[in-house]
């Protein structure tokens, strides 16, 4: 199937192939032509330019986007889609006054998710899971990494590792899966917590590696959760098994979190709300790239990534939603990239360069996604008739995508 898109008001994030991520004040840049053509062969980008330079081509399907912007499908580079049931009693609690701490210390949090998921089936899951992915998808998300950790026993975290494959097999977003068993511990190994981070290293890992079920593994580094230590022994149990790191670190406290994904050569560090000057100082020089969850942010009322100083300071950022059912209700990256404009004071070039060409590096798939490039994926965001492309974060509470492509055809 060949599609021409003609009269493009703006394509934007137009790159070369062999730009991989954009850091610092590269992150100010974003590359663009006004007036534009664009061509899709089958699941990929063919060519574009300027409509002046549009010559006879035969297309199977040709689209007028007189008025309209184009840009790369988000990259949402972490998530936690596939879960059970949700948790809006405890969204409750915390408008009267509970920290999310303290419902975490009372059984709530992840340990009320990893309860339902266990009485939940493969197929309720794949069910539940399969709408968020629909609903995410329409909202301009073209490629989405996806953690287990609401399993917390090996059945349990590889029936969730099985529906993302399925997820991954059935629709046609591009899917990373991360192994996140180190993501609370049950409440069976309160009193025994290396029991557990033995299940995860010599059970659970060989599991999940044997059958192919994850590319990436991940663990919740926290005052009481996972410790530097404990950490550490997962991620190089991971290593022993070709898994790299993405690391849930900073989000309450800063207890080195930072420091062992830069020594296990993760591909990203995340979430990142409380970040000391140190923090920055180890990611710099480094290929780890930081990512920011602003709607995370946003739903607990705790502090936002400095992706202020950070950029300033020359480190990349990427942009997630962190979509779950405790933190963050929302796999909406319109708004993730409105909210790092509003509240930390990202510009529109740096929010979109976050959500894209570096969400993609995020995942390892910066060669195929996150750009307007010639032989990436066909994942366009084509949006109504808008002023600029400025106004995807200014008028935020607006739906303002007409059409989604993904893979070359529109979902
Ligand atoms: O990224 N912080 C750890 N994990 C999730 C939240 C999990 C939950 O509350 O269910 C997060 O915010
Ligand atoms: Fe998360």
């Amino acid at each position: 199937m060949k599609t021409l898109i003609f009269n493009i008001k703006e394509l934007i994030q137009i790159r070369d192939e062999s730009i991989k991520k954009v850091s610092g004040i590269e992150m100010k840049e974003l590359p663009s032509i006004k007036n534009a053509y664009l061509r899709v062969d089958g699941e990929k980008i063919e060519d574009f330019g300027l409509m002046d330079d549009l010559e006879d081509f035969n297309a199977d399907q040709v689209i007028d986007a007189r008025g309209q912007i184009i840009l790369p499908a988000w990259c949402d580079s972490h998530t936690h889609i596939v879960f059970a049931g949700h948790r809006e009693g405890e969204f409750v609690d915390r408008i009267n006054g509970l920290s999310y701490e303290e419902i975490a210390k009372r059984g709530g949090g992840i340990l009320n998710s990893a309860k339902k998921l266990q009485d939940s089936s493969e197929q309720e899951l794949f069910e539940q899971s399969s709408q968020r992915l629909m609903e995410v998808m329409k909202l301009g998300t073209g490629a989405i990494e996806i953690k287990s950790g609401y399993g917390l026993t090996p059945e349990a975290e590889l029936k969730m590792l099985q529906v993302i494959k399925t997820l991954a097999g059935s629709f046609p977003v591009s899917i990373k899966a991360t192994f996140l068993g180190a993501h609370a511990f049950p409440s069976v190994f309160k009193d025994n917590p290396d029991a557990y981070i033995n299940l995860i290293c010599e059970t659970m890992i060989p599991m999940v590696t044997a059958d192919k079920l994850a590319d990436f593994i991940d663990v919740f580094c926290e005052l009481g959760y996972f410790n530097v230590e404990q950490t550490e022994r997962i991620l190089k149990a991971g290593a022993k098994h070709g898994l790299k790191p993405k690391i849930h670190v900073n989000q309450f406290n800063s207890i080195g979190g930072v420091q062992s994904g830069v020594k296990y050569k993760a591909l990203s560090v995340d979430h990142l709300e409380v970040m000391q000057q140190k923090d920055i100082d180890s990611l710099k020089g480094t290929d780890v790239m930081p990512v920011a969850l602003p709607s995370c942010s946003y739903f607990l009322s705790i502090p936002y990534t400095p992706a202020r100083s950070m950029i300033d300071q020359g480190l990349p950022l990427a942009l997630a939603t962190d979509f779950n059912p405790g933190s963050t209700p929302s796999g909406n990256m319109n708004f993730v990239v409105a909210t790092a404009c509003i509240k930390m004071k990202m510009t529109p070039e740096e929010a979109i360069n976050a959500a894209t060409i570096n969400g993609a590096y995020a995942m390892g798939i910066s060669e195929t996604h996150g750009s307007i490039t010639r032989g990436k994926f066909a994942n366009l965001i084509i949006t109504k008739d808008i002023p600029s492309y400025h106004f995807i974060p200014y008028a935020f509470g607006s739906n303002l995508i007409d059409k989604v492509m993904i893979k070359g055809a529109f979902i």
